[in-house]
């Protein structure tokens, strides 16, 4: 099979009902936790991505069992100080930098130096953003270029509690930090800026020594070493982060409707929707519940007539941080000129993706005018794209693959994506949804 896909057709018309793949976030918090906990954690839904499984073989690797059975992964914990600390381990986070740098905060106590790597894309990104406050608990590293991997990390049997101030809204550094604090002695208080929260709520459901005060702007996180924890059964919600791209092609189609079950709104990641509400598209969330801590819901989306453009309030950034490449096309059909602002973190993730959004736009013919934190563009809601387009990320960002494809099935043209399998990355089945949303079904309501 070739690793690119060529699109010529938009797509029907179309009112389905549809599940997506397990929440990557969540998936390999999980696996974190269940690898610290004392006794057998079973979850059902894991995303199985290239991600997830780069976690589940590094765990493999110090020492955790872990089986698959049926559709449940089961892990079994040997407590907080349960991992076998070998000669010469290295672990490889792969593309995962929410995996190279959380198990980072959960090495800390190692006894001998274990070398962290990643592929070409993970190997660009910046570390130095954790191995600063982790060095702080007592840890040693070793980076290469001093900010990037491979990396060596040494642990310390003498941590001790720090205070951090995360001022980037990365729930990757905020997070790392409080699996370091919970290894280690005394109180750590971490001041951070407002992110995605699963940590702390997977921290409070399972009554570890974590206080949280909300604050407007950000977040007074105080954390405590903790002596044991409880294993962890749960049931993967859906990723909304993955919901995003086919919410998109909905609200740029025509006379369509979407349901996608059961996805994770925890409000940290809830921008999308917020953003496409402001932008004109009816979002209906039903069947609301709160499962451990998360709140989950079945996401209605409804096309619009037309779409409106937006002024994104800068405080959206942080909910909508994996969203805006696919959000920068609903711009591009807007009546009107949007502006996103804020975005200086976009060019720290798989691939510089605000160079890669405004790269895109210009192939569709989209004007729009990018500095090195914003982006405006001037929407065009007649856009019928008819040349060529070719879309080829030496980086093989997911996300560019996945935003593409959407761009080629509203807005026409004959593209040719590349690097199909950068979606094993997050969502292996996101090409098979799209087949599915394709497939003419008239009868029935939804399918
Ligand atoms: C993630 C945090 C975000 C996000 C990433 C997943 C997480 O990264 O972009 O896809 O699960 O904590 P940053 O913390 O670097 O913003």
């Amino acid at each position: 099979m070739p690793n690119s896909v060529t699109i010529k057709k938009q797509i029907r018309q179309f009112k389905k009902k549809i599940i997506v793949s397990g929440d990557k976030s969540l998936s390999i918090r999980w696996i974190l936790f269940a690898s610290i906990a004392k006794g057998i954690s079973v979850a059902e839904n894991l995303l199985i991505s290239e991600d997830v499984m780069a976690a589940i073989e590094s765990i493999k690797k110090l020492g955790i069992k872990v089986k698959f059975e049926k559709k449940k992964c089961i892990i079994y914990g040997n407590g907080v100080d349960g991992y076998k600390y070998k000669k010469n381990i290295t672990l490889n986070a792969k593309n995962s930098g929410t995996f190279g740098r959380l198990i980072l905060g959960l090495l800390i106590n190692c006894q001998h130096s274990i070398k962290l790597i990643g592929d070409k894309s993970l190997s660009k990104r910046d570390f130095k953003r954790i191995s600063d406050p982790l060095s702080k608990f007592g840890a040693n590293f070793k980076l290469k270029n001093y900010k990037n991997l491979p990396l060596i990390i040494k642990g310390s049997s003498n941590l001790k509690s720090i205070n951090y101030n995360e001022n980037k809204g990365s729930a990757q550094c905020k997070s790392s930090v409080i699996l370091g604090a919970l290894r280690s002695n005394g109180t750590t208080i971490i001041k951070a800026k407002k992110s995605r929260n699963h940590t702390e709520l997977i921290c409070k459901y399972l009554g570890l020594p974590i206080k949280i005060n909300n604050k407007k702007n950000y977040d007074q996180i105080k954390v405590s070493k903790a002596d044991k924890i409880k294993p962890l059964n749960y049931k993967i919600p859906s990723d909304i982060s993955s919901s995003a791209f086919f919410m998109v092609l909905t609200a740029l189609s025509k006379n369509s409707q979407l349901i996608i079950k059961n996805v994770n709104i925890n409000p940290s990641r809830i921008g999308i929707i917020n953003i496409l509400n402001k932008m004109g598209v009816k979002i209906n969330l039903i069947n609301t519940k709160i499962y451990k801590g998360e709140k989950n819901a079945d996401i209605e989306v409804l096309s619009p007539k037309y779409i409106k453009p937006i002024n994104c309030p800068a405080n959206l950034t942080s909910q909508a941080i994996d969203e805006f490449l696919v959000i920068f096309l609903v711009a591009a059909k807007a009546r009107g000129v949007s502006y996103f602002k804020n975005l200086s973190e976009l060019d720290k993730k798989e691939s510089p993706r605000l160079k890669w959004g405004s790269k895109i736009l210009n192939k569709m013919g989209i004007k729009n005018i990018v500095t090195k934190d914003s982006i405006k563009i001037f929407g065009n809601p007649d856009l019928k794209i008819k040349k060529n387009v070719i879309i080829k990320n030496y980086l093989k960002d997911h996300r560019i693959f996945m935003t593409s494809v959407v761009a080629a099935l509203t807005f026409g043209g004959n593209w040719k994506i590349h690097d199909r399998d950068s979606i094993k990355t997050s969502f292996p089945n996101f090409l098979k949804i799209i087949k599915k949303l394709n497939q003419n079904d008239k009868k029935k309501k939804y399918n």
